[in-house]
């Protein structure tokens, strides 16, 4: 699909991944609607951007939230193409720490952004998408998941984000499946350990045993900016579906 001219909706595009996704995007010609829980910082990342975004409060947990801002979309720029799910949060902790449990207030907060998150996004999009004109390939939408390399290879204190990561990988194929016929491709991508707020909220500790141990080449943290050429190779490429991408450095 052409990125030039597209309508995108990114979640988590006041930070990180979803930040530089948002940048590249804007710069190859699309319209982004720009989403994120933490509302001021949001707009303080994509007030440069100019009239080609959108900014919104988004909680991609949220039924409403999520169907206004695909609406916001199509009132703002006539139609949504492409939806890109960045938005996530960590939620470390032990399953067993000093005969305290896990709490399962924490785990079912980040199943239910990372998990339901994404696909309450899906859902929406996914039918605003299909009442697009479809492509000359057919195509009529594009969405980007994002899972991480946690979904194999998790750390301690990571069972529930291991978990949803895992589920988001694993619902790709069945949704890509489900959107076939509407001509909606569906492509997850799992970063390694970039360089953004997630990482650098874990303990410095964990960080440099992984880079130290786990990297191959190159031996450093990925760039948000690769993340988000990878997106746009997604979106560019239509043979591209169905299928998780490792973005990692050769992290094992
Ligand atoms: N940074 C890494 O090393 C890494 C590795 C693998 C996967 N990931 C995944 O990449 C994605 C982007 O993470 P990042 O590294 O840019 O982190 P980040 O913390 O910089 O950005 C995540 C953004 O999501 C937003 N968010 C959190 N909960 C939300 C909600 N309920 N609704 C809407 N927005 C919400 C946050 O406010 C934040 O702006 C996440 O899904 C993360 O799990 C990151």
């Amino acid at each position: 699909m052409n990125i030039n001219n597209a309508v995108a909706l990114v979640t988590g595009a006041g930070s990180g991944l979803g930040l530089a996704t948002t940048q590249a995007l804007v710069k190859a010609g699309a319209r982004v609607v720009a989403v994120d829980l933490n509302e001021s910082r949001l707009n303080q990342s994509v007030s440069s951007l100019g009239s080609a975004v959108r900014a919104r409060k988004v909680d991609v947990s949220d039924e409403s939230d999520v169907q206004a801002a695909v609406n916001l979309a199509q009132e703002a720029f006539g139609a949504l193409h492409v939806a890109i799910n960045c938005a996530g949060i960590l939620g470390p902790c032990k399953t067993l720490s000093k005969s305290e449990v896990f709490p399962l207030a924490l785990w079912n907060q980040v199943i239910a952004v990372n998990l339901t998150g994404t696909f309450n996004v899906i859902r929406h999009a996914s039918l605003a998408m299909s009442r697009n004109e479809a492509n000359a390939d057919g195509e009529r939408g594009v969405i980007v998941n994002t899972s991480s390399g946690a979904a194999w290879q998790g750390q301690m204190g990571q069972a529930a984000y291991s978990a949803s990561k895992a589920a988001v990988m694993g619902l790709t194929l069945p949704v890509a499946r489900d959107l076939a016929s509407h001509g909606i491709r569906v492509v997850t991508i799992a970063p390694g350990l970039f360089e953004t707020g997630m990482s650098a909220d874990m303990p410095a500790k964990v960080a440099e045993r992984m880079l130290d141990h786990s990297l191959l080449f190159p031996r450093r943290m990925g760039r948000p900016e690769e993340f988000a050429s990878m997106v746009q190779h997604v979106i560019d490429n239509p043979y591209l579906n169905a299928t998780t991408l490792s973005l990692d450095g050769g992290f094992r």
